[in-house]
């Protein structure tokens, strides 16, 4: 029997091109998925973790004048996030919005995930003119969609329309006592089981922060939830250089997975308020915190609430001078 020769024609020559496209296509897809992989292996750093996906607004979200944090904070910040996935997000502190656009930017991939923002200012404090999270609005509108953003007010006003089970909260607000102290005891309830604290600024009170001339030696109470909250905690861990013993040992960005039986911390959690306040809360936040603490807590941490600010007030006012006798 003759075999029919089989004629090579131009159609042919197509596909085959077309074939070894598509092979190369697979080859880079599965070669990227691999590298990808290797990125994140169990002992990447937590500011390394996807990387990409900050590398991605990088160049907009450079400067203290945009974000007011340090790049290994800001890559920090994304990789906690990537690596705990978390669906309801709250952030304390937003100013410009820069903070807001790097946790937006990396919950973009993840269905369902959603950012909670709250600012006591409706005006930006850096750029009065412009509104508290205007960099969103104008640099990172296709973020827009999975933000809710809440100004002209602190965390107690709007945490019960935020709602249950937040899987991670974010705070920077102002750094001196009783600021994000308050804060943590709102929004403990609110929180899922083992969910994650990031705290900024918690070494703002050493001397590599100095800005300006000026140390910042009273903005410590970050530095003291940092220490009292219960769970498991990290900090960046690349060493920036070498032989800063500030820089490379007290970062000024901090995680805490909180442990299970949050409950059982609560004596040390409302302790603290003993200690001196740098500022008196007006009387009505004082009054929305107070009423919202006495939904979720035992009385007699209540109590400890209302004396401590009795504290603070005694402590605040002038020294009675003594009536000298004639
Ligand atoms: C340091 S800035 C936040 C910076 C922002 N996270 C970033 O990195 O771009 C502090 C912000 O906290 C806000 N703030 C101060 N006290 C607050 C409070 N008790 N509750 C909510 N926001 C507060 C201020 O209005 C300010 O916008």
């Amino acid at each position: 029997m003759k075999l029919k020769k089989f004629k090579f024609g131009y159609p042919f020559f197509f596909i085959c091109i077309f074939t070894f496209f598509v092979f190369l296509l697979l080859l880079a897809n599965l070669t990227s998925t691999i590298f990808s992989q290797k990125t994140n292996s169990s002992t990447t750093k937590i500011e390394d973790y996807d990387l990409h996906v900050y590398k991605k607004i990088e160049s907009k979200v450079q400067g203290f004048d945009r974000v007011e944090m340090l790049d290994i904070e800001k890559k920090f910040l994304n990789g906690v996030i990537r690596k705990y996935k978390p669906k309801k997000i709250l952030e304390i502190g937003v100013s410009k919005g820069g903070s807001s656009a790097i946790i937006l930017n990396a919950i973009e991939d993840m269905e369902d995930a959603k950012l909670y923002s709250v600012d006591i200012s409706e005006n930006c404090y850096r750029i009065p003119s412009k509104k508290v999270g205007f960099l969103v609005e104008e640099d990172f509108r296709h973020l827009q969609n999975k933000w809710e953003l809440h100004t002209g007010g602190i965390c107690a006003n709007f945490i019960e329309k935020i709602g249950k089970d937040i899987d991670l909260c974010f705070i920077d607000t102002v750094h001196v006592t009783p600021g994000e102290m308050l804060d943590i005891l709102v929004v403990l309830p609110f929180l899922k089981e083992n969910a994650v604290i990031v705290l900024h600024d918690i070494g703002l009170h050493f001397p590599n922060a100095r800005y300006k001339g000026n140390y910042y030696c009273d903005k410590h109470s970050n530095n003291q939830i940092f220490a009292y909250l219960k769970g498991k905690k990290f900090m960046p861990e690349t060493k920036e250089t070498g032989n800063d013993m500030f820089k490379d040992i007290f970062f000024n960005i901090g995680a805490v997975e909180l442990d299970s039986n949050q409950k059982d911390s609560y004596f040390d959690y409302f302790f603290p308020l003993s200690f001196h306040w740098e500022y008196m809360p007006d009387i009505t936040q004082l009054e929305v915190t107070k009423g919202l603490l006495k939904k979720h807590y035992e009385d007699k941490y209540i109590k400890m609430f209302e004396a401590a600010i009795e504290a603070n007030r005694l402590l605040k006012m002038p020294v009675p001078t003594k009536k000298v006798k004639k």
